[in-house]
């Protein structure tokens, strides 16, 4: 055994974080050349006051962009195959999409799907693309996807009722404004479920087989912000500090899961997700401590020590199944004071689903890096403790 880090690669966009980054987004498409873009969003956004500014800042530099809002929660297929030909038809030169992971993720594949003209399904598994899509700007509203960092896209295919991973270092956005403003329109439960989604991206990150001293560092500082600012964002919409605060977690866990990859929480949630439409968020947080109990003596001190960054007192000479009791009561508590009691089987995920579950989730290319190797009947084991 060495004990020098092995041979490791860190990816990530330009990141401008801030109150104020978003109103820098004509800036920055001006600086790609671009004078035409396509304005990816969501009905729900429009709503809000944020791509009206974001679209301001693009007519202030002289940018012209055709909106385009068909993305619904889990993105499908047919919505990016639909964008890339607005695309096409409008002569767009860049993409700029303000909203959650949904939104991103489908602007990320409009993108390879218009350079590539492939069928956004093509693209399924690890370096899967072969051309970078045009020039990409994110402005995330959330803070958990981490979508406008990652080398991630989730796409939902429709046919086959399941979530497909497109891992490329060619979905890394270009420019990412990471507005904590924007964020301050949230539901609490939305807050909730995408701040959790971000402790599941740290958490995974750091206990998989690929992490690296780049991401650790990443990891275990998010899990610190969540454990001081995700209860207050959820009380206190409106408060900058906790928004921020959220914020930077999201973003560390990204960039921490983007070159670390996830685990076995992600590949039962995208099965999840796939197969019965369920919020991501939601899905992550049932299943983390479910996970963590069933993974925890393969990585025993790294998850002793995502629980001590949470602010459990765990003494390193700790025996390990008192370590294991301790590292789950901390995991158990956040969720409990994010709301998060729900077991799947409220959510209407039926016994007879499970074995089907199990078999995607075991094909998922997030178990690659799972700190324990896992049958499917394993992780039947665990969808069943968590219902
Ligand atoms: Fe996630």
């Amino acid at each position: 055994m060495t004990s020098y880090p092995a041979l490791r690669k860190f990816v990530a966009p330009e990141l401008i974080f801030g109150i104020g980054a978003a109103e820098l987004a004509g800036q920055h498409i001006a600086n790609l050349s671009a004078r035409k873009v396509l304005f990816v969003t969501d009905e729900g956004m429009l709503k809000t006051p944020w791509p009206q500014m974001v679209m301001d800042s693009l007519s202030d530099e002289g940018v012209s962009y055709t909106l385009f809002s068909n993305v619904t929660p889990n993105p499908r297929d047919s919505e990016v195959m639909n964008g890339a030909e607005v695309f096409q038809k409008n002569r767009c030169e860049a993409i700029v999409v303000v909203g959650g992971g949904s939104a991103i993720d489908c602007a990320k594949a409009i993108g390879i799907v218009n350079t590539n003209r492939q069928n956004v399904l093509e693209f399924e598994g690890v370096d899967m693309v072969g051309h970078p899509g045009p020039p990409l700007v994110c402005v995330p509203t959330t803070s958990g996807s981490a979508a406008d960092v990652s080398q991630f896209c989730i796409i939902n295919d429709t046919a086959r009722k399941v979530k497909i991973a497109i891992v490329s270092k060619t979905m890394v956005p270009d420019v990412s404004l990471i507005d904590p403003l924007l964020t301050t329109t949230m539901s609490p439960e939305l807050t909730a479920h995408t701040g959790l989604d971000a402790l599941t991206h740290a958490v995974e990150a750091y206990v998989s087989n690929a992490n690296s001293p780049f991401t650790d560092l990443h990891a275990l500082e998010s899990v610190r912000q969540s454990a001081t600012h995700l209860q207050t964002a959820i009380e206190e919409p409106q408060n900058l500090d906790a928004r921020s605060g959220m914020s930077l977690a999201s973003t560390y866990a990204g960039l921490a899961f983007s070159n670390a990859i996830l685990g076995a929480v992600h590949a039962m949630s995208h099965s999840l997700g796939g197969m019965l439409d369920l919020p991501h968020g939601l899905c992550n947080a049932i299943l983390l401590d479910h996970v963590i109990e069933f993974n925890f003596e393969a990585v025993p001190e790294r998850y002793s020590n995502l629980a001590r960054a949470l602010g459990a007192d765990i003494p390193e000479d700790m025996p390990v199944k008192d370590a294991k009791a301790a590292t789950l009561e901390a995991f158990r508590d956040i969720k409990k004071r994010c709301g998060v009691e729900v077991t799947l089987a409220e959510l209407g995920v039926g016994e007879e689903e499970i074995a089907a579950l199990a078999a995607t989730a075991i094909n998922d290319p997030c178990m690659l890096t799972n700190p324990r190797q896992a049958i499917a009947a394993e992780l039947e084991g665990v969808y069943g403790k968590a219902r």
